[in-house]
């Protein structure tokens, strides 16, 4: 392979798995490189872990507020090419998800978005992200209920998706019945280029309608009748003396809905795939749960769902000799720096008791640093002790199926098999503690 050969705007690529090959050479040969694109000036890939930690943390030079998602303006991969929140004029991303995506704190800089963090980072703390543990593995077991005596499943969508989705909707405040709407709908955003969800050529941009009505109405529910849920925390909260807008409010709802099951399914998902791949790491987890904490950072480190976020450059700067020019689009390849062998020994390796493990998967400590990392933390270790309990010889039973996105590694389908299990008794549908 040489440079001219990669092509990070083909998602077609990715469909067969992510381009380790192409990030292992530019990390060699081109770590800050300029990508080009058709009918546009390219964008920055950089794919070394100092450099990406070193960008994510100057927010002042490296600017969150053109937008996170997209690299070029026509990125090739068929209808909806976009999966998020670009601000590139011309680009269909920001239509792609429906109005005010400059008003997402993820496409802000401080300080604003130091204002809007701080509304919900109480919902996120260690101390009440881990009172959720007993809730949290109640939804575990109820979801492998389901699915135990039947000895086979798809374990994407009966399982993966099932935890992130009745957690994160509780927290919000979505009723349980109407969970799938929003898999239905983070489904057809984040795989607005994959011909499984982009099912018409408005797919992507209706889901963010809907959604957006779908938070209106729960917004009503709520102004009448508040709960204990973010939903109810967000009608109250004011920034600088003022009530958020209702375009506010549903922006913040689909920020959280979607960063909140999608991320935490895919790695779920890739991780018990990893453990397929490397089938003696999952007896050796097996055989020493100890080893479960390091487990789930290196699984996180080897998934990396969140395959880069963008930034715009405020001003001229340079980089190993590189110029970045003001105006620039700057990507910051997370799934690169987890693999980058300055700082990862025998990357490609996939060891459940690696350590230190400083992964970047969650981003690398700028003011964006992921919102709920320590519960997916939490999420993905108790999923992975109860699968490593009640099916220790969980098997794959037939091909991955990849999400077309050249931004979530994502699985789509997993079809896997396994001694049937018994079913532990139909547990209450828990409800985490959510906001105070
Ligand atoms: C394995 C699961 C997850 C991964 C890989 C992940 C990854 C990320 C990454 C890479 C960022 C951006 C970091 C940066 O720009 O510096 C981020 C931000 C964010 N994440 Fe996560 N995330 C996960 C789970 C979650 C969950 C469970 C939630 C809960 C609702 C969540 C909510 C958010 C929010 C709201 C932001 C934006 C924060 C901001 O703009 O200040 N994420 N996440």
């Amino acid at each position: 392979m040489k440079l001219a050969d990669i092509d990070l705007l083909n998602m077609d690529i990715f469909v067969e798995g992510v381009p380790h090959e192409a990030f292992k050479l530019l990390r060699k040969e081109a770590p800050v490189y300029l990508h080009p694109e058709p009918n546009g000036p390219g964008f920055w890939v950089l794919t070394k872990y100092h450099d990406i930690e070193k960008a994510s943390q100057d927010f002042s030079t490296f600017s969150s507020a053109h937008g996170v998602v997209g690299m070029s303006e026509s990125e090739y991969g068929g209808a909806g090419q976009a999966e998020g929140g670009s601000q590139d004029g011309g680009d269909s991303q920001a239509q792609g998800v429906g109005a005010g995506q400059e008003l997402m704190m993820l496409n802000m800089d401080p300080p604003h978005h130091t204002k809007l963090r701080k509304l919900v980072n109480t919902g996120f703390t260690m101390a009440r992200i881990n009172r959720m543990e007993a809730a949290i593995r109640k939804v575990t077991k109820d979801v492998l209920d389901t699915v135990a005596s039947k000895g086979e499943c798809d374990f994407v969508t009966e399982v993966a998706a099932e935890l992130p989705l009745q957690v994160v909707d509780e927290l919000i405040g979505i009723p349980h019945e109407d969970r799938h709407k929003i898999f239905e709908w983070s489904n057809r955003m984040i795989g607005s280029a994959d011909p499984e969800y982009q099912v018409s050529p408005d797919a992507t941009m209706n889901a963010g309608i809907e959604m957006y009505a779908y938070a209106e109405k729960l917004s009503a529910e709520r102004r009448k009748d508040p709960k204990d849920d973010l939903i109810s925390v967000l009608i109250d909260a004011e920034v600088d003396g003022d009530e958020l807008t209702q375009l506010e409010i549903n922006v913040f709802f689909l920020l959280l809905s979607v960063a909140g099951n999608e991320t935490t399914r895919n790695l779920i998902a890739g991780g018990m795939l990893t453990f397929f791949e490397f089938p003696d790491e999952w007896t050796r987890l097996r055989d020493d749960p100890s080893l479960m904490n390091s487990a789930v950072e290196e699984m996180l480190r080897f998934v990396t769902p969140v395959m880069y976020f963008r930034r715009n450059a405020t001003q001229d700067e340079e980089i190993r000799g590189q110029q970045i020019k003001k105006d620039d689009k700057v990507t910051l390849w997370y799934i690169s720096a987890n693999r980058d062998e300055e700082v990862f020994p025998d990357p490609y390796r996939f060891d459940v008791g690696r350590t230190p493990n400083m992964h970047l998967t969650f981003g690398a400590g700028g003011p964006h640093n992921c919102l709920g990392l320590n519960l997916a933390r939490l999420e993905i270790r108790v999923m992975f002790e109860e699968l490593i309990r009640r099916m220790p010889d969980i098997q794959q039973a037939g091909p991955a199926q990849r999400l077309r996105s050249n931004f979530i590694s994502g699985i789509k389908h997993l079809p896997v098999k396994f001694t049937p299990a018994k079913v532990e008794g139909q547990t209450v549908r828990a409800a985490p503690q959510t906001a105070s």
